[in-house]
């Protein structure tokens, strides 16, 4: 079967890390999934309940993706010791109901992991992460946990992870558990009903 992964990077930079990995999990993947990458996260407005009907178009584009992917994959940097503010923005625009059906996330299997230059790997904002997914009903993976610390150091001057590294192989069980996810659709929540 191949997974449809949203990847959403919490990177605006053009030479992101996070982004990178991301590209790095579809070089992984092969033919196990489809990468389809979300890049609007500056497009998207500061979230405002006055502002919520209709929806601005590029949260609106956000939500028929996530409903269209099987996964969503996130890579995120940790600033100042949490998520990136654009981040945090679209999950709060996602948290919420529009015309077209209930929160995106509610039940979707999502997995999450993080680069950093750092020795602690994105630990607090991943953290962070996890508490916001989590509020918000979506199916988190819980292991491998990817904390890519020193990140400049574990890609190979290509931008590449080094097949046998610790990193190439949590990328694998992060596609791997990902896919599970997927497939074990369990119980609707009863936010979906
Ligand atoms: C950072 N950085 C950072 N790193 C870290 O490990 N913990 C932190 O709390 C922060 N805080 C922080 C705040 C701000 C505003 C910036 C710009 C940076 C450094 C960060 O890990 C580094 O810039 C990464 O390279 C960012 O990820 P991308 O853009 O390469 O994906």
């Amino acid at each position: 079967m191949t997974t449809r992964i949203l990847a959403i990077s919490g990177s605006l930079r053009r030479t992101s890390l996070n982004t990178n990995l991301l590209r790095q999990a579809e070089a992984i993947a092969g033919r196990g999934a489809t990468f389809d990458y979300f890049d609007r996260l500056p497009a998207i407005p500061l979230f405002s309940e006055d502002e919520e009907h209709p929806a601005p178009a590029p949260v609106a584009d956000l939500r028929d993706r996530v409903r269209t992917a099987d996964a969503v994959l996130i890579a995120t940097p940790e600033y100042n010791a949490s998520i990136p503010a654009g981040l945090k923005n679209a999950l709060d625009w996602l948290s919420r109901s529009d015309s077209t059906g209930g929160p995106a996330l509610v039940r979707k299997p999502v997995a999450i992991m993080g680069a950093s230059g750092g020795q602690l790997g994105t630990v607090r904002a991943q953290l962070a992460l996890r508490q916001v997914l989590h509020s918000m009903s979506a199916r988190v993976l819980d292991k491998p946990e990817l904390l890519l610390f020193r990140a400049h150091e574990q890609f190979d001057e290509s931008g590449v992870l080094p097949e046998g590294s610790r990193a190439h192989a949590a990328l694998l069980g992060i596609l791997d558990g990902l896919a599970d996810l997927v497939t074990q659709r369990g119980t609707p929540h009863p936010a979906t009903r």
